[in-house]
């Protein structure tokens, strides 16, 4: 599928899987989100471009890089997309960090908006927008034209746990959004939630209903 990449990596799978298991405690829930979301960093940025820098390392003058243009911005859907900003953050601590606060109504599937504070900025910020789960891509989508609407302009999705009807969910809205999964499931099932998915991530994250 086009501008989708499913990060084919061993211990994104292996993390991926202690997550799915029902027994996996709140604490490991969090540390294993955490751990995925920096190992999924280094290719949600891999096309970054960089400058060429001059700098003087103790032995001698030299030349390096560093991120070319102005810096990133993480920005997690509310709850459950909290739990990918740390891993994320300690890799790139420039980054500022937006939130967008969203929940499903269980009712209607449709993402109900609840806080938005974004840098001022974005325009100029390359953009990661984080959130674990896509499952039917509204919360996803409904974010996306929030940051447009604020003016983003370079837009790159990192979540977990996605499906098909997700992925092209986002894609024929926003074709021009790469989305980056950590594993592409089967399908939703009839209340919405990923097959076979891990449930419920902003419950499991936080431990409440
Ligand atoms: C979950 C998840 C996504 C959304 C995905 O959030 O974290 O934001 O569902 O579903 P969608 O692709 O069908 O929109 P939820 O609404 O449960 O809120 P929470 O993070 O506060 O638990
Ligand atoms: N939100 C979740 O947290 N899990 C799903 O499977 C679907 C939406």
């Amino acid at each position: 599928m086009n501008n989708l990449t499913v990060i084919d990596h061993p211990l994104i799978k292996a993390k991926i899987t202690q997550m799915r298991d029902v027994n996996t405690t709140t604490k490991m829930f969090g540390e294993l989100v955490d751990e995925i979301s920096g190992l999924m960093c280094y290719e949600i940025t891999r096309d970054l471009e960089v400058e060429e820098i001059e700098i003087e390392t103790p032995i001698t003058k030299t030349k390096g890089y560093r991120i070319k243009g102005s810096d990133l911005a993480i920005i997690p859907i509310l709850r459950a997309g909290l739990g990918m900003v740390k891993g994320i953050h300690q890799l790139i601590p420039t980054a500022k960090i937006g939130h967008i606060g969203l929940y499903r109504d269980h009712d209607t599937l449709q993402p109900v908006e609840y806080l938005c504070k974004l840098p001022n900025d974005l325009e100029h910020r390359n953009v990661i927008l984080v959130d674990p789960m896509l499952a039917t891509g509204g919360s996803a989508v409904k974010a996306i034209e929030i940051l447009k609407e604020r003016g983003a302009k370079s837009i790159r999705l990192a979540s977990l746990v996605g499906c098909p009807e997700g992925v092209a969910a986002v894609h024929n809205t926003y074709p021009d959004v790469p989305i980056y999964l950590a594993a592409m499931d089967e399908k939703l099932n009839e209340k919405g939630y990923i097959v076979p998915g891990l449930g419920d991530a902003g419950d499991r994250l936080f431990g409440t209903k």
